[in-house]
């Protein structure tokens, strides 16, 4: 049977190069929910990727070797130019789209540079939209879907039916998308918008996200519409040793101001400082995976967090001991796995996330130990795994600071079924599934548009 060809298009690839001390490209897995979601999927398609490849690379035949590297992977690159790169990745995308829709306020300094700025940081970005979408052209084939992720893409669903009419062309939001009430302060809320609804199919990862989008067009472009939309889804022990039979609590993050790891960081604090009985009996491991290192914002958040980590590690721990383990890096999928399968008690605690697949990843490493899940009810995921999660507001330190004791002292049975009902939720909604489905409803619709014509 013929495979269907796919041609996913967003900002990241899902491996990132980097040069060798040889001059030789070595090229690593990417970071980040998007990239695992999309590496979920393993039948049925023949991917063709197309995104940044995360690095510069003159034309030459420095970037002729690269180009071929990431041929092997299926990955088409888009090579942008380094000052496109500081103003529509490190600007429009990661300083003025994703604070804006993770509800985080910007200071009023940084506001205004940005408000000084965004005629240029908007022109990059809408450049960058347009060499996406000639490197899909390039490898496009009549009859192949073409899915595109995320905000940093907005406009590109209809620059690319602008050219091809007839393709097929769905979007899917990795994020949250907020309130209209928050979506509007956006200067360029109508082309943003309009860009995107070009698409034949247009995803979320919940219903409110779709609810927002739906309400934004009908408040912005005066539009009516109801969402058709799909839901994201998502063994080893020798570590355990290392721990010394403490309990361990674990944060997986990327270094970002949506994850809440300052609040968590606070709450284990408070938690020690009112339980000293736990002092010597519990340990929080934190991978705070870097993440947009040029964007002051996380520059000013990794050296916060570092200070925090600092205070508390000098006020609890012993010579032998810190309770905070925390590493500035990533993990290879092994070293994951395993912590998150000897976990006791993870903490997922973003005051904003579109989904959060840590949540899911733990929960589905767990079946041995059904550690417990302590989870933000601001991410996608408390709408799924809330059931089995013991649910938090991240900004109530100190009901976050009582979740980790109850999290610690919950009861064997308890901790099962609470597992048992998460771990049937993520067996059944994979990402594989999340594909399918939208994938199969992408082609559903575009079949009906073209009978309306
Ligand atoms: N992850 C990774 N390397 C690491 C730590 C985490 O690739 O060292 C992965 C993790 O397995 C998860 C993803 O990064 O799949 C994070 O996704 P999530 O949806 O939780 O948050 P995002 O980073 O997309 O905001
Ligand atoms: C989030 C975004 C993704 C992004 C990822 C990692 O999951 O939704 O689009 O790829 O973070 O961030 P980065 O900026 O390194 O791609």
């Amino acid at each position: 049977e013929e495979q269907t060809r796919l041609i996913v298009v967003a900002n990241r690839l899902p491996v990132v190069a980097k040069m060798g001390p040889d001059r030789k490209w070595n090229l690593t897995k990417s970071a980040g929910g998007l990239v695992s979601a999309l590496l979920g999927i393993h039948s049925s398609y023949e991917t063709t990727w197309v995104g940044w490849p995360g690095v510069f690379a003159d034309p030459g035949p420095e970037r002729d070797a690269l180009t071929e590297a990431l041929k092997e992977h299926n990955c088409a690159p888009v090579y942008l130019d380094e000052d496109v790169v500081e103003l529509y990745y490190n600007g429009y995308c990661n300083n003025v789209l994703w604070p804006l829709f993770h509800y985080v306020p910007l200071p009023l300094e940084a506001r205004l540079a940005e408000t000084k700025n965004l005629q240029t940081q908007w022109s990059a970005y809408c450049d960058a939209n347009q060499q996406f979408a000639q490197c899909v052209i390039e490898h496009y084939e009549p009859g192949d879907i073409v899915w595109c992720h995320d905000y940093h893409v907005l406009l590109l669903p209809r620059i690319l039916k602008e050219q091809i009419p007839s393709m097929k062309v769905g979007w899917f939001l990795h994020t949250p998308f907020p309130s209209s009430e928050i979506y509007r302060a956006l200067p360029r809320r109508e082309e943003i918008l309009r860009g995107v609804l070009k698409s034949d199919l247009i995803g979320f990862h919940t219903y409110d996200y779709a609810r927002h989008f739906v309400s934004a067009c009908t408040r912005i472009l005066g539009l009516e519409g109801t969402p058709e939309g799909v839901e994201d889804a998502g063994t080893v022990t020798r570590l355990k040793q290392t721990f010394n039979g403490r309990k361990v609590m674990l944060g997986v993050d990327r270094l970002d101001m949506i994850k809440g790891i300052p609040q968590k960081l606070l709450a284990f604090e408070m938690f020690l400082d009112e339980h000293p009985e736990w002092r010597e009996k519990v340990i929080l491991v934190q991978i705070a995976v870097p993440s947009r290192t040029h964007v002051p914002e996380y520059q000013r958040l990794a050296s916060l967090v570092h200070e925090m980590v600092g205070r508390i590690n000098g006020r609890f721990g012993t010579v032998g001991s810190v309770p905070i383990h925390h590493l500035d890096r990533s993990l290879s999928f092994l070293e994951l796995c395993a912590l998150y399968a000897l976990t006791d008690v993870a903490l997922v605690t973003p005051v904003r996330d579109g989904m959060n697949l840590v949540s899911y990843e733990v929960v589905a490493c767990q079946s041995k130990n059904a550690g417990v899940l302590v989870l933000s009810e601001f991410a996608g995921a408390a709408q799924s795994l809330g059931a089995g999660a013991v649910l938090v507001n991240p900004w109530n330190v100190s009901d976050l600071s009582s979740a980790i004791e109850e999290a610690l002292t919950m009861s064997d049975t308890e901790r099962r079924e609470r597992h048992r009902q998460n771990f049937m939720h993520v067996t059944i909604h994979t990402a594989q599934q999340w594909a399918d489905t939208f994938v199969s409803e992408l082609n559903d619709t575009h079949v009906e548009a073209a009978l309306r014509t």
